[in-house]
């Protein structure tokens, strides 16, 4: 049995973003990016850091297996494919809907990473991991659950919260991107409700009450309601996996002003949060700004609309 390898080559960067500060309204030094897109392996992005928690779990059990479930275009699929890799784990994705023609974006990634697929077809995808669980046979199969989010995964935020105090500690607002809650509910739990904004990108039905949900149950006496929570649903547009139009011009904003590069579901949906925050006057000039860059590239070349 390997040993779990760190995924994390020490803290990630962050970045001044004077020129996109500027055009979306604020003071040319309030704005920073944090690249969590950096983070080495497999293609990178925030599912990294909640996946060395997880496959701490799945190492600690003795599985041989791992299942995780996801949408098509799943970067935490894609990212548990490459964490099994690095550990020698056999990784079954089952991904909701039926197989695509061609294999694009995270598809593409997550067979190259040698994981095997299973696609649920008109089956709920939790409903279709439980049989690929049944099938594999009981105690060798370590289930990852959706987004790779649970209490203890989302530890792994409050450490990149706290992470992020020691480089930033003037932070006023941090921006990111909500799918499965665990990395906005590992940022309140480090750093307070009243500074993390997170932008619904419609991966679950209500995402406040998940974001809430997760935040108790790893603080269980903790401080903090579900109306607290800053969450901005108004990105979610058309839903999750339609590109609305604040979301691609957030994506031109970033790209033109700064050679960042986002992507069309969750990162890009995060910058347009950021975008209508500092319109709407609850991010104001003056006050530092984190936007934290959870990675999701390859899902730009997955999109049909690009
Ligand atoms: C690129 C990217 N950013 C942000 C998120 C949201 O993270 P979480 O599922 O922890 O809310 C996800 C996953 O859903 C993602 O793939």
């Amino acid at each position: 049995m390997q040993s779990t390898a760190s995924f994390l080559n020490g803290p990630t960067p962050v970045e001044a973003a004077p020129r996109l500060a500027l055009a979306l309204g604020l003071d040319s030094d309030d704005l920073r990016v944090k690249r969590d897109d950096l983070i080495g392996l497999g293609g990178g992005g925030n599912k990294v850091r909640k996946l060395q928690v997880t496959m701490e779990e799945a190492v600690r059990s003795g599985a041989e297996t791992v299942v995780t479930t996801g949408a098509p275009q799943s970067n935490h699929a894609r990212l548990t494919a490459a964490a099994g890799a690095r550990l020698g784990l056999r990784v079954v994705l089952v991904l909701q809907g039926r197989e695509p023609e061609s294999d694009r974006g995270n598809v593409l990634l997550d067979k190259l990473l040698g994981a095997e697929i299973v696609w649920s077809g008109d089956q709920p995808v939790e409903e279709a991991a439980d049989q690929v669980e049944r099938d594999a046979g009981r105690g060798r199969v370590h289930r990852i659950p959706f987004g790779g989010s649970s209490p203890s995964s989302a530890e792994a935020y409050v450490r990149a919260g706290n992470e992020l105090l020691d480089q930033v500690p003037d932070v006023h607002h941090v921006v990111v991107a909500v799918g499965s809650g665990g990395t906005m509910a590992g940022l309140v739990t480090a750093l307070g409700a009243t500074r993390v904004l997170g932008v619904d990108s419609g991966a679950v039905p209500d995402a406040r009450s998940v974001v809430h949900g997760l935040v108790r149950r790893m603080r269980p006496g903790g401080p903090g309601t579900a109306e607290s929570l800053r969450i901005d649903t108004a990105q979610v547009g058309d839903g999750y996996e339609h590109l609305g139009g604040s979301t691609r011009s957030a994506l031109s904003l970033a790209a033109e002003t700064e050679g960042l590069v986002l992507d069309p579901t969750y990162s890009g949906r995060a910058m347009a949060g950021l975008v209508a925050a500092v319109k709407a006057g609850s991010i104001r000039p003056g006050e530092r700004t984190v936007f934290l860059h959870t990675g999701g590239l390859p899902g730009l070349f997955g999109h049909d609309a690009f």
